[in-house]
């Protein structure tokens, strides 16, 4: 049998396009224009609503169980462990640690401490994640303490390849356990920490460290605000640290942390902290505006 011919039933075709495309078309050149110019705007107004949202929910100077238990889960489910092991020892292998790593910069700080004050005995990161750098520490300070803390139950296993003899990493509320005394230090430091706690709590925090601690330092972010503005610390309230960012799951898009910018230097001398070492300023290796602090307690019976 012959391929028999099929003739086309045309029913509506049509010869070009209707022009309304061309309408769609400008609407979305325009629409990208706007939102191009509305979303600094859109995320700006989400991080202060944000902020009154998470406030109102969380009124007190301390996180809840519930709060604890919840941001334990948040960081179990995001830990990002494999990365941050190659990460932190590439950067040590080339040498970069102390200045090309966010948790490294604290490293400075720490030995100045270390180094000009040796009544200093022990050192505590709180929200110590992978301690890498306190096991770094801790091998080349090796008649000094080491103890990270963070809230996840399993942040022993997670750091279980750094063990050293002088370094101890336990699970827990960092300050439901210096309130209870079972949290003990010299020096007690937060790197990226202090930004994703909240202002009362982190007030709550150097209160208590006040009458316990000889130093506290801080190393944390000062993020590019979506409204482009870099926040200027010293000009925060203390009463109410500035919302600047949002940590959003790179999988998921939930909402992580919000990060805000305090008053360090002002919250530190509240509680009766020399601020001995202060500055602001911008990394090379990151686009994150940075500041490290250094707080010196005024109870001199401390050294005594
Ligand atoms: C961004 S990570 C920083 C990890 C590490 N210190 C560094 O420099 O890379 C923030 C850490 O702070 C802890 N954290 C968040 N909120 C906290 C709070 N309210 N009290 C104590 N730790 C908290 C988290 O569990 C998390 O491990």
């Amino acid at each position: 049998m012959t391929k028999p011919f099929i003739e086309s039933i045309s029913v509506n075709a049509v010869s070009k396009l209707p022009s309304r495309a061309f309408g769609y078309k400008v609407r979305a050149t325009i629409g990208g224009a706007l939102n191009y110019f509305l979303k600094p705007y859109q995320d700006q107004l989400e991080l202060s609503r944000l902020n009154y949202v998470l406030r109102a929910r969380s009124p007190g100077n301390e996180l809840s169980s519930e709060e604890v238990e919840a941001l334990a889960q948040y960081q179990t489910s995001t830990f990002d462990l494999e990365l941050r092991k190659q990460y932190f020892r590439k950067s040590l292998s080339d040498g970069v640690l102390e200045t090309h790593t966010l948790h490294g910069l604290v490293i400075p700080l720490i030995e100045k401490v270390l180094k000009s004050d040796r009544s200093v005995n022990s050192v505590v990161d709180i929200g110590c994640n992978y301690a890498f750098v306190d096991h770094l520490l801790s091998m080349k300070y090796p008649d000094r303490v080491f103890i990270g803390v963070d809230v996840p139950k399993g942040i022993a296993e997670i750091n279980s390849d750094l063990r050293s003899e002088n370094l101890t990493v336990i699970s827990g509320y960092a300050l439901g356990l210096i309130k209870a005394g079972d949290l003990l230090g010299d020096v007690f430091y937060f790197s990226s920490t202090a930004t994703a706690i909240k202002t009362a709590e982190l007030r709550n925090y150097l209160e208590l460290l006040s009458s316990r601690a000889k130093y506290v330092i801080f190393n944390e972010p000062l993020f590019v605000s979506p409204n482009g503005r870099i926040v200027n610390p010293d000009e925060v309230s203390i009463e109410e640290s500035e919302p600047i960012s949002v940590a959003r799951g790179p999988l998921n898009n939930e909402y992580g942390y919000l990060c805000r910018a305090h008053n360090y230097r002002k919250m530190l001398e509240v509680s009766r902290f020399d601020v001995v070492h202060y500055e602001v300023y911008k990394p090379e290796f990151t686009n994150i505006y940075w500041i490290r602090a250094i707080g010196q307690n005024r109870n001199k019976e401390l050294w005594k």
